[in-house]
């Protein structure tokens, strides 16, 4: 049995993790196993780059970040692009013809299960398995790699959390997660923000300000903001899709926090500053909850193989891992349920939104 294996998009700390765990469960299961690496992600299949891995590639790697095959971003935000005459989809699944694989499988985020299932829509064999810091995959719990960043992003504000004491200041530290506040939710609530500015949240800049007085006024010396890279102001929720983009485009690249700090200063005496965690919350060591996970969704994963039950991806929903179909996840995100209890549960300990 011929399985190809690729990580792709934004890496995070349990992509070894996973590949061992599922490629040691086939080992283990079936004597005609062999894996074909891809490298660099989709990349490495459009363009026929890839390497046969032997069993000791998969060795001694649960605890080692990044990934072992490379990755890449998707290769293309519409479904079916071809460049200069370049069929990328055709050429994802000539390679997979050419190597006889009965099997490919896809260690992504969304924009990578998209294309997982466009793939198992083209009629390949694909399983997917649910990566991101981002947690933001839908369909399912968690995703692996999402613990590690919690861990490293609260750490960082733990750190900060000093330093803003001693010279008594407001500090905003940016936290990933793209479009969603899972990420920067748990870590704002491990290390005991003040104030957690979320994309589903948009925020109001007067409400913020009131705060960080109110809180000064009863005896707070600092103040900690903890901040997700997509936090948005009410203002801005409020325009098109467009010109939001274009609101973002002006940025060049800053990050938000610059800005929400400057509209800041214009309402707080106190000194502002800014910092950000960036990619540290991607690198380095899988904690062991991500190690764990990812081994048993890796084992899960090649069930799905061994049974042949291709088109899903492997989901962990109340704690019971199970597979859901590519379908289903494809193109959607999961956002922070702003009802939920953590954000509730948050208020009524004076934890702020900057919202109301
Ligand atoms: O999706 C993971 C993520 O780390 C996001 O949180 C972040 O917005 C993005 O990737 C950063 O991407 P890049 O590594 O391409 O700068």
């Amino acid at each position: 049995m011929r399985v190809g294996l690729l990580t792709s998009g934004g890496d995070c700390q349990a992509l070894n993790a996973t590949m061992r765990g599922l490629v040691k469960t086939l080992y283990q299961q079936r004597k005609d196993i062999e894996i074909i690496g891809f490298l660099d992600g989709y990349k490495g299949l459009m363009y026929e780059n890839y390497q046969i891995m032997q069993p000791q590639d998969f060795e001694d790697i649960l605890n080692k970040g990044g990934t072992i095959l490379g990755s890449s971003r998707c290769p293309f935000k519409k479904m079916r692009v071809i460049e200069n005459g370049f069929d990328k989809v055709a050429a994802m699944k000539k390679t997979y013809q050419k190597l006889k694989l009965d099997c490919l499988a896809v260690l992504g985020g969304n924009g990578s299960l998209k294309t997982a299932n466009l793939l198992s829509q083209e009629g390949l064999n694909v399983i997917g398995l649910p990566k991101t810091i981002d947690n933001d995959t839908w369909g399912t719990d968690y995703t692996f790699g999402f613990q590690s960043a919690v861990d490293i992003a609260s750490r960082y504000l733990d750190e900060i959390q000093t330093t803003a004491s001693s010279h008594s200041r407001v500090f905003i530290v940016e936290i990933m997660g793209h479009k969603v506040g899972h990420l920067c939710l748990s870590a704002g609530l491990a290390s005991g923000a003040d104030m957690i500015l979320l994309p589903e949240i948009p925020y109001d800049i007067e409400v913020v300000a009131r705060d960080i007085e109110k809180r000064i006024k009863t005896g707070r010396r600092s103040i900690l903001i903890a901040c997700a890279e997509g936090a948005i102001s009410k203002e801005e929720s409020m325009l098109s899709k467009k010109h939001y983009k274009l609101k973002v485009a002006s940025r060049e690249g800053q990050s938000v926090v610059y800005e929400i700090a400057e509209k800041l200063s214009h309402y707080i005496e106190k000194e502002i500053r800014v910092s950000c965690v960036g990619h540290a919350q991607r690198g380095g060591q899988p904690c062991a909850y991500d190690r764990e996970m990812a081994t048993l969704m890796g084992v899960e994963g090649a069930k799905l193989i061994l049974n042949k039950n291709y088109g899903q991806l492997v989901v962990l929903v109340d704690h019971h891992l199970t597979s859901i179909p590519l379908l289903e996840t494809a193109g959607q995100l999961k956002y922070v349920d702003i009802e939920g209890s953590a954000v509730q549960n948050a208020r009524l300990m004076g934890i702020s939104f900057g919202d109301v």
